[in-house]
């Protein structure tokens, strides 16, 4: 990605941050707030349950925070959380979003190439959102490096990003939809050995448009959200993107 690139996605993410902290970081067009709370509420399912043998208090990465909706459930849920981002406003929303675990959190801009941290410093990093927009193939191998050098041997690395069935660039270059298939090539050629991949979820599944208009009551999310995984379970569909999580490991030793 050249310097010129760079700033464009720097630029594009701080733009973002003028809007609420929400709607910054997922659907920008989410005005009344269902969907975004409900993509909030798988991410942090599809995390989790991937997280369970990590002991509480175990260092975690959020890598690409944002405006820390991840990092504060992962705070919530007991672990001490360093979160890296190359938007400088959004990490002032995900300190304050934060506020109250501060003792066991630490934000900061990172160049979006490296990863500013210690050899087998953490236990595990995570990413939503956020790989996707590496469009460079060479470039994405070599950040998924920096993760298995800080990571402790044997952590797990969680991405959940975006896939299609055929690789494409979208938003003027800025962000590349990837097949599972060169997910877990890439993985692999940085070192991981690929534990499994899951779709969480198809981009334009019709209860998700309702749910967006307010017409799915809140009781009925939970349901929708294991519906939307037997869905998957079928793959990418040829004309939707999905969410995928994909859960891999650094070496043991
Ligand atoms: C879709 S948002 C997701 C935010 C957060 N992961 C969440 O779960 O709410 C993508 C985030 O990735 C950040 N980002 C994009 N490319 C990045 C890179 N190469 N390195 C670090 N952060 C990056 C953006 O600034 C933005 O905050």
């Amino acid at each position: 990605m050249s310097e010129h690139d760079r700033r464009a996605l720097r630029d594009h993410w701080d733009r973002l941050s003028a809007l609420d902290p929400d709607r910054s970081i997922i659907d920008p067009n989410d005005r009344r707030g269902h969907k975004n709370r409900y993509l909030a509420g798988l991410r942090d399912t599809a995390m989790l349950e991937s997280l369970l043998d990590v002991p509480a208090g175990s260092v975690l990465l959020d890598y690409g925070c944002g405006s820390g909706s991840g990092s504060r459930t992962l705070l919530q849920a007991g672990w001490q959380v360093i979160g890296l981002d190359i938007s400088t406003p959004l990490l002032q929303q995900a300190r304050t979003r934060c506020a109250g675990h501060a003792d066991h959190a630490m934000f900061a801009t990172t160049d979006g190439r490296t990863v500013p941290l210690a050899d087998g410093s953490i236990a595990a990093a995570i990413t939503y959102g956020v790989l996707i927009y590496c469009v460079s193939d060479e470039e994405l191998v070599h950040l998924l490096g920096e993760f298995r050098r800080a990571l402790q041997p044997g952590g797990r690395l969680i991405l959940v990003e975006q896939v299609k069935r055929q690789d494409r660039i979208a938003e003027q270059g800025l962000k590349r939809f990837r097949t599972i298939e060169a997910w877990h090539r890439h993985l692999t050629d940085a070192g991981f050995s690929v534990d499994r991949s899951t779709v969480l979820r198809h981009g334009r599944f019709p209860g998700t448009i309702a749910l967006q208009r307010g017409l799915v009551p809140r009781a009925l999310w939970r349901g929708m959200a294991k519906l939307e995984r037997l869905v998957g379970a079928a793959g990418v569909a040829p004309w939707d993107y999905a969410d995928v999580r994909l859960v891999a490991r650094a070496p043991s030793a």
